[in-house]
């Protein structure tokens, strides 16, 4: 989770496109249920999505960290955020879209909680409602061993966050080590992710059992593939 970096992830995810992608996401909602008003981001994150989306749509986001969804509604004061995990949760409404990107859904980490998550968001579709989720890597796909490096530089903020991709059987194993340098001083901290490593058989079983007819588009928004999923 991102509890120790939330307050810099905004500046760390500064190079993604959001205004681009929430523009394709509108794009493929309308196309497939012309007229949608009602969406719900799932693991909105700090609202890089719902910042663009809700001058469109009637908006909700969920997240399970409530540092982000601090930022996030710092970001987007008019939209409802709940705080809820994305294998289970119950909002006692329904939406004519629902949005899990940015590769999310990877922190379900099981194939099992994976199946739970499809069928919580399927659950909060209108009939006919449209079901956007961008994949984490697939298994063959992720490459242990591989070093990685993130540099933030801002007049007033510094930040370079190294890592190694790690694995533990079917989780991608990422452990970050931060170093920032404020005005304030220079700390340092490492945070870890586990993210499954799902095929598409996986994701496109779950989406079924879900109840959800399945379009499949390998590039989707940032070249990480799209499941595009109707009620
Ligand atoms: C890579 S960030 C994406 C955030 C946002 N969608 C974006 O595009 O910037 C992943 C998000 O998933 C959230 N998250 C992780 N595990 C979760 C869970 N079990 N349930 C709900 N949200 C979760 C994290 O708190 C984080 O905000």
């Amino acid at each position: 989770m991102f509890t120790r970096s939330a307050a810099f992830y905004d500046a760390v995810y500064a190079w993604k496109d959001y205004a681009e992608e929430s523009a394709a996401v509108d794009r493929l909602i309308q196309e497939r249920r012309p007229g949608a008003r009602t969406l719900l981001d799932v693991a909105c994150g700090t609202g890089g999505h719902l910042r663009h989306l809700c001058k469109h749509y009637e908006s909700e986001g969920l997240d399970a960290d409530p540092e982000m969804l601090a930022l996030g509604a710092a970001n987007c004061p008019e939209v409802p955020l709940h705080e809820g995990d994305l294998t289970g949760f119950e909002l006692d409404r329904r939406f004519d879209a629902v949005t899990c990107l940015f590769s999310s859904i990877g922190y379900a980490r099981t194939p099992e909680r994976l199946e739970s998550a499809a069928a919580a968001m399927a659950r909060h579709l209108e009939p006919g409602g449209v079901l956007l989720v961008e994949p984490w890597l697939s298994p063959d796909e992720w490459k242990v061993g591989k070093p990685h490096l993130l540099v933030v530089d801002e007049p007033e903020l510094k930040i370079a966050r190294a890592n190694t991709s790690g694995r533990d059987g079917r989780v991608s194993v990422v452990e970050f080590h931060y170093v920032v340098a404020t005005p304030e001083g220079v700390e340092h901290f490492t945070e870890l992710h586990e993210l499954g490593l799902f095929t598409h058989e996986e994701y496109t079983a779950a989406f079924e059992r879900a109840g959800l007819r399945i379009e499949h588009d390998p590039d989707g928004l940032m070249g990480r593939g799209l499941y595009v999923c109707m009620s």
